[in-house]
């Protein structure tokens, strides 16, 4: 049943709960790029359903929503090539997370740490969709038969309860029905740290700006907050087990090496015994020459909401051409009647 050579289809998705971030750019929206122009079929999904799961203020989810979409298209997404939509426009990921909200265990989402850090220690008082959340990310997967799910490594824990969902509905409904999908996570890093706290991951809902570069910050803001990013008091190491003590080595060395499509080997045999100044100053430009087309481009396409609505119609239409038939079958196998209104 899941042969990837016979058949691969890619599905990710981002929340658009603030401005995207040089993390989301590295490890999704570059990566969505690559495979979308290495001719896989791709579903790519703004998830406004999970966003609402912690507070968004409405008038300012609309807009995050439009960014997101902007981010996704500066970034390279075709939508000649690629499915882009946001997810509230296609109901099928709604109601297959219904269903799998039947088939998950309590169990299962209370051992989700994404969970236990967004609740904190007041969990009595975090949103019900927060716990469930990861049915509906299954959902967004298995909707659409997805066979291969490219993520930061932030994702992986909610990516096995995605296999785990998938397995347990194929036995306990005795059918190969949903694929048991395999998570993308590749790249020199694979989780970006902030730039406040190298055991933290860079986030969009970080309390502090200077945590993490927005794909909208100017040169200047990129430049101000690589200066500003927490360092050590030693020379940059050399060697690639010296990374391990060293997380802000690490983490500014890994988005140089993302940045610039540099195996880490060289970007240590460059920066090697050299001050942490050194590294910024080489970062900074590398990343303002990297992002300042893509801020630019997001800032014109934000300009134009209508056509960024009129684009996330028409992936929605095809999202859902795939989605309502697969939902449908679904319905089927746990013993709904067949509904007269949709077919
Ligand atoms: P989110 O911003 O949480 O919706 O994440 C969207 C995508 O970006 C997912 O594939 C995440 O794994 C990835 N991502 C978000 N933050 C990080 C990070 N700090 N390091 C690596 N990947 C990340
Ligand atoms: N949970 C992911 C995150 O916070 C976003 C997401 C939702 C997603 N549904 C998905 C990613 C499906 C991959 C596939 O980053």
């Amino acid at each position: 049943m899941n042969n990837p050579s016979a058949r691969m289809r890619i599905f990710s998705g981002i929340q658009p709960s603030g401005v995207l971030t040089l993390a989301n750019y590295l490890c999704a929206l570059k990566r969505f790029v690559e495979l979308q122009d290495s001719g896989q079929e791709c579903v790519y999904c703004i998830v406004d359903l999970h966003a609402i799961t912690v507070w968004q203020d409405p008038g300012a989810l609309k807009d995050a929503i439009r960014h997101a979409a902007a981010a996704f298209l500066a970034a390279g997404i075709d939508p000649g090539k690629s499915i882009l939509f946001n997810q509230s426009q296609v109901s099928a990921h709604a109601e297959l997370a219904w269903v799998f909200n039947c088939v998950a265990r309590m169990g299962w989402m209370g051992r989700m740490t994404q969970f236990k850090e967004k609740a904190g220690r007041d969990r009595e008082n975090a949103s019900v969709g927060l716990f469930t959340y990861p049915s509906l990310m299954a959902a967004d997967i298995l909707v659409y038969h997805a066979t291969h799910v490219p993520v930061g490594d932030d994702q992986k824990q909610h990516l096995e309860l995605t296999r785990d969902i998938a397995i347990k509905f194929n036995h306990d409904y005795r059918r190969d029905f949903f694929p048991v999908i395999e998570p993308l996570i590749e790249g020199v890093t694979t989780r970006i740290m902030s730039l406040r706290d190298g055991t933290k991951k860079m986030s969009k809902s970080d309390p502090s700006d200077y945590s993490r570069i927005n794909l909208s910050d100017s040169a200047d803001q990129v430049a101000k907050k690589i200066r500003r990013a927490r360092s050590d008091a030693f020379a940059l190491p050399g060697q690639a087990s010296e990374l391990a003590s060293r997380p802000e080595a690490r983490n500014l060395l890994g988005i140089y090496a993302l940045l610039g499509n540099t195996a880490m080997d060289q970007v240590l045999d460059r920066f090697g015994g050299k001050m942490f100044s050194q590294l910024k100053g080489e970062l900074t430009e590398l990343a303002v020459a990297v992002l300042g087309p893509i801020s630019a481009e997001m800032n014109r396409l934000v300009g134009d909401p209508a056509e960024l609505d009129r684009i996330l119609g028409d992936g929605a239409e095809r999202a859902a051409s795939l989605a309502d038939p697969i939902l449908q079958q679904t319905y089927d196998i746990v013993g709904m009647l067949p509904s007269r209104r949709r077919n």
